[in-house]
């Protein structure tokens, strides 16, 4: 099933992992053994599905194949098997939760055995199932797999789309150097940009996106959780509201400076604007053999001067983008749908310099959420845009894109990039025996 296929919840569609009944009686079996399940096995192990029982216990239905499932699949969730990965064309959620990982650990196959535990997790956690044995009804002497804050919560769209950052293919590190595709760049140091390094880069990345943000958060504390002393959180960010959206017919959010953002994206169901602009190619297309059906990620945390623009006369807020802000129509026509006649808009005007037509046709599909992280100590709020876009090469997306606005955007007066990360994303979880960047340590 592909990425564009998220559904709205029947329990069919919800179905549990078909490989946790195998792990329900593995898991038995070890409980009755005596030792610690957690000891004897590790993570991924027998012990994935306990939790589905500690779920809340009750079993409100059957699956199509006669397992049951808990109440908590009764909720939407969306399908973690696909070619692509989900997260990426499918419908976009309200609440983010983004952590980039560096990973502690030197040996590679406990890297590779990290991946296929936090794939198993992700399986269940998508579905709305706790991770391990739950995280009640295990054994009193040990901590429970998992924290618990999610339990009785609905899967609320859960997706975790997990991606691979240029420092994981250095030199002596886990053999990756002659892995690395060529479209995973260095991204360059474009005019204005105010990076924090520690905000900045990361081996792995997790998204999680969900309606619910605790689901969000519960997800990554998990992947964190179960990853521990093999990788740590190097830096994440919380987001709130959408500014982007893969589902043109809703109505589009609108971000912190109160125009509406995602008018012209990419839609999740349009497949030949994914294939041509979002999922990489086979080897032949676009160079590399794992990536095919994946996809590249770029994460800046953009910060905006909130107060100043709050002082900008409407006139020139609506300059600014080139679209007008109740209705979000491109300067001189009416509707927000109406096509941008680009030379009608300031030379200096976001959308004009963003579009398609101004950068030789780079097109992304952008993700973004807004964020406000308290305030600075100087009284200004720490808000701003947590910029996300999905394409199938930076080179031909965000790169002239980025090069062109960061140069000339009227919007420069008011954001400052203070983050940057670039992660390839690699292609969907097959089925049960596939696991996060199978093909990458093949
Ligand atoms: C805080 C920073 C930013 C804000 C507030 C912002 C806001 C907006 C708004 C309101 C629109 C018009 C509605 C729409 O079509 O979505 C827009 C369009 C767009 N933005 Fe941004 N944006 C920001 C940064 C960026 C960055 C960094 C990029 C890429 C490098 C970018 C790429 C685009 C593109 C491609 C469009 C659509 C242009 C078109 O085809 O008409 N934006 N943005």
């Amino acid at each position: 099933m592909s990425d564009d296929t998220s559904t709205t919840g029947s329990a069919a569609e919800a179905a549990e992992p078909a490989d946790s009944a195998a792990a329900s009686s593995a898991a038995s079996a070890s409980v009755s053994g005596g030792p610690s399940r957690r000891s004897v096995l590790g993570w991924g192990g027998a012990g994935l599905a306990l939790g589905a029982a500690a779920a809340g216990g009750t079993v409100a239905a059957l699956s199509g194949d006669g397992d049951p499932v808990p109440a908590a699949l009764s909720g939407s969730s969306v399908p973690f098997h696909g070619e692509h990965q989900a997260g990426i064309a499918s419908a976009v959620q309200d609440r983010l939760h983004f952590a980039a990982f560096d990973v502690k650990t030197k040996d590679r196959a406990e890297l590779v055995q990290l991946l296929k535990d936090w794939t198993r997790a992700a399986e269940r956690m998508t579905a709305g199932l706790p991770v391990g044995e739950g995280a009640v009804g295990g054994l009193p002497e040990a901590p429970p797999d998992d924290t618990g804050e999610a339990l009785g919560l609905k899967p609320s769209r859960l997706t975790l789309t997990v991606g691979f950052g240029a420092s994981l293919f250095a030199k002596d590190r886990f053999g990756l150097e002659g892995r690395r595709p060529e479209a995973l760049v260095d991204l360059e140091q474009f005019p204005g940009d105010n990076l924090d390094p520690a905000k900045s880069g990361g081996d792995l990345c997790v998204q999680a996106c969900a309606d619910d943000p605790q689901v969000a958060v519960h997800a990554i504390r998990q992947l964190a959780r179960i990853g521990f002393g093999k990788v740590a959180v190097r830096w994440s960010q919380l987001g709130f509201g959408k500014t982007s959206s893969t589902t043109p017919d809703e109505q589009t959010p609108r971000n912190m400076m109160g125009f509406k953002d995602g008018t012209r994206n990419i839609a999740g169901t349009d497949r030949a604007a994914l294939d041509k602009f979002v999922w990489v190619g086979d080897e032949a297309k676009d160079g590399s053999a794992w990536m095919a059906g994946g996809s590249y990620l770029v994460a800046r945390r953009i910060r905006m001067h909130i107060e100043t623009w709050d002082r900008t006369p409407l006139q020139e807020q609506e300059d600014i983008f080139g679209r007008d802000k109740g209705e979000g129509a491109p300067v001189g026509k009416s509707k927000e749908r109406d096509e941008p006649f680009l030379k009608a808009m300031k030379p200096q005007a976001h959308v004009r310099l963003a579009h398609p037509d101004t950068n030789s046709g780079a097109t992304i599909l952008r993700r973004g959420y807004s964020f406000t992280d308290g305030s600075d100590g100087l009284g200004r709020l720490d808000a701003g845009l947590f910029f996300l876009a999905y394409q199938r090469d930076v080179r031909k997306g965000f790169v002239p894109i980025q090069r062109n606005l960061s140069k000339n955007d009227g919007l420069n007066e008011y954001i400052q990039h203070v983050s940057s990360a670039l992660f390839a994303i690699p292609p969907g979880v097959r089925d049960k025996d596939d696991w996060w960047g199978r093909a990458l340590f093949a």
